[in-house]
């Protein structure tokens, strides 16, 4: 598992890359991991129906060198959850969620703009300790414990939305057993608020999706708005805030059997990984004639992110208010960013 430093290493200094090639081995291994960063390349492998998206789980008990270890709410989320399904089970996901998204997504026309407002009304322009990313993750977490409050017709009550980061390429044991308590309550609240009305409880992980995938990508783009003005020193679009940032920093896939793509040969199990900034970076997506709205952000193919209207409807939301009311003192020089599987801020040293 040695190519993961390299991997790490090359998504956060893409000045390593030969941008005339398409892509790079990761290792010596036959066949090679790679990182694949070619536009079309990319597509194709998105979109191609022999690669599939790699287990997370089984790559969490491989790095903590656990094999035996269990996440009970961690695995069942995603047994369910699209992220790492496949053929009918992927649309079935898929089908369910796209419901339930839609639904979110009409609601929020009439509650987030008021939402946002009432929510910034809270911060003091001169208050000298605020902390960027606290007031970020406070956002985040009251948007989704909202959606969630409605979804269930429930008033008032507080959602621990809040789970924290998973989608780390190294983390330890006590981390994931950490993330694991905290989705056994999120899991468990949802659960019982169903029970109550009478629905049925297996459906409970449709809406925990939105904390578990929302909250880190939300976390990274939105602080990458704080650290820098658009261009044109205007406040973010959400189209153009997740392109810049690529808050997906890594995507990653496997061959299920062996296959030609492009003109390329690949072979059974072989892993691929892919970096939409890596790709925007390759083809020069910051050109001024270039659309924001051509992006990779958001993947291609049939794991496309399926909460993108629910991402964008958040970010412009957040992004104007911040614009007009962004605190006096803004100590960000302490923050810097690091790629992972997710972008995210960290503090030097
Ligand atoms: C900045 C915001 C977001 C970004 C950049 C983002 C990006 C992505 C990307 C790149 C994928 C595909 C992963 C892959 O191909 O391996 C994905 C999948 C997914 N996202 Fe998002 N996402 C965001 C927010 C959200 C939100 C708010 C939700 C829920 C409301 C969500 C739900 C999902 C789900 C369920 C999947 C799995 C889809 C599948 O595998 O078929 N995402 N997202």
């Amino acid at each position: 598992m040695l190519f993961i430093f390299r991997l790490k290493e090359i998504i956060n200094q893409p000045s390593l890359i030969n941008l005339n090639e398409d892509y790079i081995a990761l290792n010596h291994q036959d066949p090679p991991a790679l990182l694949v960063y070619g536009e079309r390349l990319s597509k194709s492998i998105l979109k191609s129906k022999f690669i599939l998206p790699t287990n997370i789980i089984d790559y969490f008990k491989l790095i903590t060198h656990q094999p035996e270890a269990r996440f009970h709410f961690i695995e069942d989320h995603f047994k369910y959850s699209p992220l790492m399904l496949s053929g009918e089970d992927h649309r079935e996901s898929r089908k369910k969620l796209s419901k339930l998204y839609t639904s979110i997504e009409n609601n929020c026309q009439h509650w987030l703009s008021h939402f946002t407002q009432d929510f910034f009304a809270q911060l003091n322009p001169a208050d000298q300790n605020f902390d960027p990313v606290f007031f970020i993750q406070k956002y985040i977490a009251s948007v989704f414990n909202q959606m969630i409050l409605l979804e269930l017709e429930l008033k008032d009550a507080v959602v621990p939305t809040y789970l924290g980061e998973i989608l780390h390429m190294f983390r330890s044991i006590d981390e994931l057993n950490e993330y694991e308590k905290k989705l056994e309550v999120l899991v468990r609240f949802i659960e019982d608020a169903l029970i109550k009305q009478k629905k049925d409880p297996k459906d409970a992980w449709m809406l925990v999706t939105i904390a578990v995938m929302g909250t880190e990508p939300l976390l990274g783009a939105f602080f990458y708005g704080f650290m820098h003005e658009h261009p044109h020193n205007k406040a973010w679009d959400a189209f153009s805030l997740f392109r810049a940032s690529s808050p997906v920093s890594t995507l990653s896939r496997f061959l299920a059997k062996d296959a030609t793509i492009d003109g390329l040969h690949f072979k059974k199990d072989q892993l691929i990984y892919l970096s939409p900034d890596l790709i925007h970076y390759k083809m020069k997506a910051f050109d001024a004639s270039i659309p924001a709205s051509k992006s990779y952000s958001f993947s291609d193919g049939p794991h496309t992110c399926p909460g993108l209207r629910i991402a964008m409807i958040i970010a412009d939301a957040f992004m104007l208010a911040w614009h007009e009311k962004k605190p006096i003192h803004l100590n960000l020089e302490k923050y810097q960013f690091q790629r992972d599987f997710i972008l995210r801020p960290k503090i030097h040293g």
